[in-house]
């Protein structure tokens, strides 16, 4: 039975463990070029344990980012930026993950501190945005969209894979496409902002066309040694959205087409939402469980699983083969060491770079004084029930 630390092999790639580092967007980069900040972020998460380690969603086109101060991979003078960052990701011990995506309807956006608000194309800092449907999104979104042409969606195509070459080039070992979140692939599949009557919409095949072809396209790029994945909007939780049936049925083809790994993410075509349970523990589990089962491939999900033990026993009771962590992840670099702690894990200190591992282990000090939270040892109530009150 495999536990959160067990190493996880897809295609020619083994993770140390269950633990991903789940791609979160930092409003940093330059001209879409990752500097030291990136270098920082990421090395200290590779260096904490993570296993797998994300950077942020990578845009494929300028118009696919969500800010100005987001990163791409357009330009082959990106590569260098990203290279540091796999090398530094890699030397700690963790695989680099390259999450490649397009903002669609949701672009041309300022930071969320500064309000999140979508600027107008004719604002230096702004663009027009582009989406499957002249549809916007409402709320914070509100300028008008350019339906994409058959011919522009070809080019998006090709843009994905020629930041698939690029990827590969700066040294990352896994991609996932993007396709969650109310951005460009989840708006396609979403019959709330996909309302095209030729071949890319209307029915739920025609929906999955842009997937499909963006797959081949990048799979062509990226060597079949390598795993390639995606985060698919799998549920918009609205009556008229993507349900999860759906999806299910949606991972089935793009299996056929290559597909190694699902993401089982939420689709946010709206926010006219009904029973998300936002702030459940791992409330995408058991949707992600199922496409496993009836699919037949592996799965990783996000969302609300930085309790150690619950993180663990989705692992252990074989529903997901891998754990996202987000925010988690921003708030302890070492989660994966301490959550070793906490699940009493032999040497939990050999997640760590040797260099620092040997003192900790031989030096230990007073009793507490090295600044570990003190380990728990005891199960809360909500994980011992488990996910669905067992
Ligand atoms: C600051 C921040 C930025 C994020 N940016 C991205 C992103 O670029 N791509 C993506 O797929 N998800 C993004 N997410 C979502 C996370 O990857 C993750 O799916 C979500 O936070 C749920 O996991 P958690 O409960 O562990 O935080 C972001 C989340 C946060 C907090």
């Amino acid at each position: 039975m495999p536990d959160l630390f067990s190493p996880f092999t897809l295609k020619g790639v083994t993770l140390r463990n269950r633990i991903a580092m789940s791609p979160m967007t930092m409003y940093r980069a330059e001209d879409g070029r990752m500097g030291d900040y990136h270098v920082m972020l990421l090395g200290s998460r590779a260096a904490g344990g993570f296993g797998l380690v994300f950077p942020e969603q990578i845009a494929i086109t300028p118009d696919g980012r969500t800010g100005t101060s987001c990163a791409g991979i357009w330009d082959d003078a990106q590569i260098e930026g990203l290279a540091r960052v796999t090398a530094i990701i890699r030397d700690m011990g963790a695989v680099p993950a390259i999450q490649l995506g397009h903002t669609g309807r949701k672009g041309s956006e300022t930071k969320p501190w500064e309000g999140k608000l979508q600027l107008p194309p004719d604002h230096p800092e702004g663009w027009q945005v582009r989406a499957p449907s002249a549809i916007p999104y409402g709320g914070r979104y509100t300028y008008p969209v350019q339906e994409l042409t058959v011919a522009e969606i070809h080019d998006l195509h090709r843009a994905y894979a020629e930041a698939a070459r690029r990827a590969l080039a700066a040294g990352f070992e896994w991609l996932e496409m993007h396709f969650a979140h109310g951005y460009l692939g989840a708006s396609f599949f979403s019959p709330i902002a996909n309302r095209r009557t030729d071949r890319y919409g209307g029915s739920v095949e025609n929906r999955l066309r842009f997937h499909r072809e963006a797959l081949d396209a990048v799979r062509a790029a990226w060597p079949e040694r390598l795993p390639l994945t995606m985060r698919l909007g799998s549920d918009d939780f609205n009556e008229q959205g993507v349900r999860f049936d759906d999806a299910v049925w949606a991972v089935g083809e793009l299996k056929a087409h290559g597909l190694d790994l699902a993401d089982l993410s939420l689709g946010m075509n709206t926010d006219v939402v009904s029973d998300l349970p936002f702030n459940e523990a791992g409330f995408m589990v058991e949707r992600a469980a199922r496409v496993r089962r009836e699919v037949g491939i592996p799965v990783g999900v996000s969302w609300n699983l930085g309790i150690p033990a619950v993180a663990d026993r989705v692992i252990r009771e074989e529903l997901v083969d891998l754990v996202f962590l987000g925010r988690p992840a921003l708030a302890n670099p070492h989660w994966p060491v301490w959550a070793a702690r906490e699940l009493a894990q032999d040497d939990p200190f050999a997640l760590l770079p040797e260099d620092w591992a040997w003192w900790l282990r031989n030096r230990p000090g007073a009793e507490g004084s090295q600044g570990w939270p003190a380990v728990v040892g005891q199960r809360t109530e909500q994980d011992s029930r488990g996910m669905d009150g067992r």
